[in-house]
């Protein structure tokens, strides 16, 4: 049986959450809409589409389509000046030292992200080779918690789910990765991410012994 390895990105790999936030924060407070960060938390794995219909929600406000599609363009054009500069000193620690490790072992890797920015980001930072298959809002039809990015991800490198392990920062994705029958890893506040299989703060948390142990298991 063979296994493999799924990633998130945007919280998992690289720190953009915040960008994120503060592309939302200013389409909102213009719109004079508060947005804090635990509404920020609602956000996390959700497509882009989707965070607006809860920010109009939050705010209580009503929008043509000719409206909401222009505040979606808003929004990204201004995320886009965030990540402009992003360089490889944005990949959140010992995310190199997992991937090296998969790497060298040859299992492969996958990204299974909601974001339609996902390609150009792993490139700016330098980490596009390390993936076998990159899975991102541009092909998903149904956002997390459906677990379709995952099984598209799963079947792109002909592995079953069941030989899956995924890494993921948001409540929507460890749903998707439990109803996609894979290992769910959480990365972040335990309390948060209580329904994933294992949870660490971060990578620098994760011994190599561990990804051994996840390897091993999801070989029997
Ligand atoms: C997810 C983020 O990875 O991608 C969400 O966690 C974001 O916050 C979503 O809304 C869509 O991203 P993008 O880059 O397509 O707007
Ligand atoms: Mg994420």
């Amino acid at each position: 049986k063979k296994v493999g390895f799924i990633f998130d990105l945007d919280g998992v790999i690289v720190d953009t959450a915040k960008y994120h936030y503060l592309a939302w924060k200013k389409l909102a407070n213009e719109l004079g809409i508060e947005f804090t960060v635990e509404q920020n938390e609602l956000f996390k794995g959700v497509s882009r589409k989707r965070c607006l219909e809860i920010l109009l929600d939050i705010g209580q406000v009503k929008a043509t389509q000719e409206q909401f599609d222009t505040w979606m363009v808003e929004k990204n054009l201004d995320y886009l000046a965030y990540i402009e500069n992003m360089d490889s000193s944005e990949i959140l620690p010992d995310v190199p030292r997992v991937l090296d490790y998969l790497k060298d072992k040859n299992i492969p890797i996958a990204l299974g992200s909601a974001s339609k920015n996902a390609r150009p980001i792993l490139k700016k930072v330098g980490l596009l080779s390390y993936f076998d298959s990159i899975v991102d809002g541009n092909q998903v039809t149904k956002a997390k918690p459906d677990p379709e990015v995952f099984l598209i991800a799963a079947r792109n490198l002909q592995v079953d789910p069941e030989g899956c392990v995924v890494f993921e920062d948001a409540v929507a994705g460890i749903e998707a990765a439990n109803r996609a029958n894979m290992t769910s890893i959480g990365i972040g506040e335990e309390n948060v991410l209580s329904d994933a299989h294992y949870n660490f703060k971060d990578f620098t948390e994760m011994g190599t012994d561990f990804i051994a142990s996840l390897v091993q298991k999801n070989l029997a």
